[in-house]
């Protein structure tokens, strides 16, 4: 006979916080929200810890590159999406990595013999005021001089005049040379009282240009999460077939931590794929794995190696693995039983495996009940795929920016090998939709807002960390009346923003 569960597969929606005592330490400014990202023993620290409990989706329309610098920026990490060839993901990987902060490759870029109005013409196009002038227009060439507003006035010189008349040469720049630090650069400017400076290699060619107008923002990023040599932390996906090839090549493209992707993780492939990383690579190799929605799940994949454990399937915004298949778990009771089995396997083995809430958060305060019900840390799709950092294209609409936004298991991602079981090599179903999201500007703003809201809740609560939430967190179920209870009600609204409903 099957299996019946005694309780009711629940969500977050389902559920609300109780306020505890807040004593006047309890201001938002005094919350940590670092996390472990990997497994550690009792009385260590875990390898990668985040200081903020975001993970973005090993998703084609979310965890590209561009995301992976921005999200490190605030101090999460992101999953380069590994539904592509082997050496466009490393490639990825690769440019996260070798991104510097503060570092900038120059867009705007011209020959010596070009004219005044091609430097109007070309500023116009990338709206920046400092033009480098190399020997071949390009922006990996010599370094023949630069030109800024301040060696022209349009009002009295011909537009034919030659770049290289009116331009600085590069005998009056001051450079810096390849191999400098940030903060010597930012010394060079500030001592120069230079608004940029340009960085050379040995041969004279232009490699970066570092700007006076970044300093600030660079000091910013206050969050940022940065390995020994200063690389911004980036994980990527693998999958259960080709990871005999996959794994070497982006360990040497330089990613920090691996997660299996898969829609769901209890399997004999997570666990081959797993032992062969610790086989050649021992504890060396970080690697998550999952989906799992019970106790069974997560021992099963703890047993076999996983440094952290998503939860979670059937929950993700673009999710329709529950209607197609009938398989899947409320997010909210999956997440409460896989938290009290990491406690205990903690308690028993004195290894704390950290869990991650993988789908289904829609509002902010989402993030918060999965942290109080025990989540390390979280991931999500949809609330990255709005960004202007993430990969996919930006549409308008009716008056209105969207986002495209698709699941892997959708026709358009072909993410075969997560989907299928192993046998067949082709997707006979979707499981996955094709679909548009609100344009929501830039990262930064959004996560920043979304997090001052669960520091302002934690501080209801009584506690200054996740941990400490996790143990003082009251949770009560709600009826559906008081659901509507909990919205605005009653009145007539004068407008709506996006941002009030998340
Ligand atoms: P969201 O944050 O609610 O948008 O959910 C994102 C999560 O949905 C991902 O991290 C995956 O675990 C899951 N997911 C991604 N693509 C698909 C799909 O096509 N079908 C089902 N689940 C998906």
């Amino acid at each position: 006979m099957a299996y019946y569960y005694e309780e009711v597969s629940r969500t977050f929606n389902e559920y609300l916080l109780v306020p505890g005592y807040s004593s006047k330490e309890c201001i938002p400014t005094n919350v940590t929200l670092k996390t472990p990202l990997v497994k550690f023993k009792k009385g260590e620290k875990s390898k990668i810890e985040m200081n903020i409990p975001m993970t973005s989706a090993i998703m084609q329309s979310v965890s590209g590159e561009k995301l992976a610098v921005a999200l490190a920026r605030e101090g999460g990490v992101s999953f380069i999406f590994g539904s592509q060839s082997i050496e466009d993901e490393a490639k990825m990987v690769a440019w996260a990595k070798n991104y510097k902060a503060g570092f900038v490759l120059s867009d705007s870029n011209i020959s010596p013999d070009a004219t005044l109005n091609d430097i109007l013409l070309l500023k116009k196009k990338t709206k920046h005021s400092t033009v480098a002038v190399t020997d071949n227009g390009k922006s990996d060439g010599k370094l023949l001089g630069v030109v800024t507003s301040r060696d022209y006035r349009v009002s009295r010189m011909s537009l034919d005049e030659k770049v290289k008349d009116f331009m600085t040469p590069f005998e009056k720049l001051i450079v810096g040379h390849e191999g400098i630090t940030l903060s010597e650069a930012n010394d060079i400017l500030w001592d120069n009282k230079l608004n940029s400076v340009a960085i050379i290699d040995d041969e004279q060619r232009l490699k970066y240009f570092v700007f006076r107008k970044d300093y600030d923002a660079h000091k910013k990023h206050v969050n940022e999460l940065l390995d020994s040599d200063k690389r911004y932390i980036v994980g990527a996906g693998i999958n259960t077939r080709d990871y005999e090839e996959r794994v070497p090549a982006l360990l040497e493209a330089g990613a920090d931590v691996l997660c299996i992707d898969s829609s769901e993780g209890f399997s004999y492939w997570q666990e081959e794929t797993l032992r062969w990383i610790r086989e050649k690579y021992g504890d060396s190799v970080k690697v998550g794995a999952g989906n799992v929605v019970d106790k069974e799940g997560f021992l099963f994949l703890a047993k076999a190696g996983a440094d952290f454990i998503k939860v979670g399937i059937g929950g993700g915004s673009i999710c329709i693995t529950r209607e197609t298949k009938g398989i899947g778990r409320g997010q909210a009771t999956s997440l409460i039983e896989v938290s009290k089995a990491r406690d205990e396997y903690f308690e028993e083995t004195g290894i704390y495996i950290p869990i991650c809430s993988d789908g289904g958060i829609v509002h902010d305060h989402h993030m918060t009940l999965a942290l109080a019900m025990g989540a390390d840390f979280l991931m999500l799709g949809r609330y990255f795929a709005r960004f202007e950092e993430s990969p996919s294209n930006k549409i308008y609409h009716n008056g209105n920016y969207y986002k495209e936004y698709w699941g892997e298991g959708s026709n358009r991602a072909r993410n075969w090998q997560r989907y299928d079981l192993g046998g067949d090599n082709k997707l006979s179903f979707e499981e996955g939709v094709d679909s548009y999201v609100p344009y929501a500007g830039h990262l930064k703003d959004n996560v920043k807002l979304s997090l001052s809201k669960v520091r302002s809740t934690m501080c209801n609560c009584g506690a200054l960390n996740i941990p400490e939430f996790r143990e003082k967190a009251k949770i009560t179920v709600v009826s559906s009346t008081s659901i509507v209870e909990g919205g605005a009600h009653d009145v007539i609204l004068k407008e709506t923003t996006i941002n009030s409903k998340m």
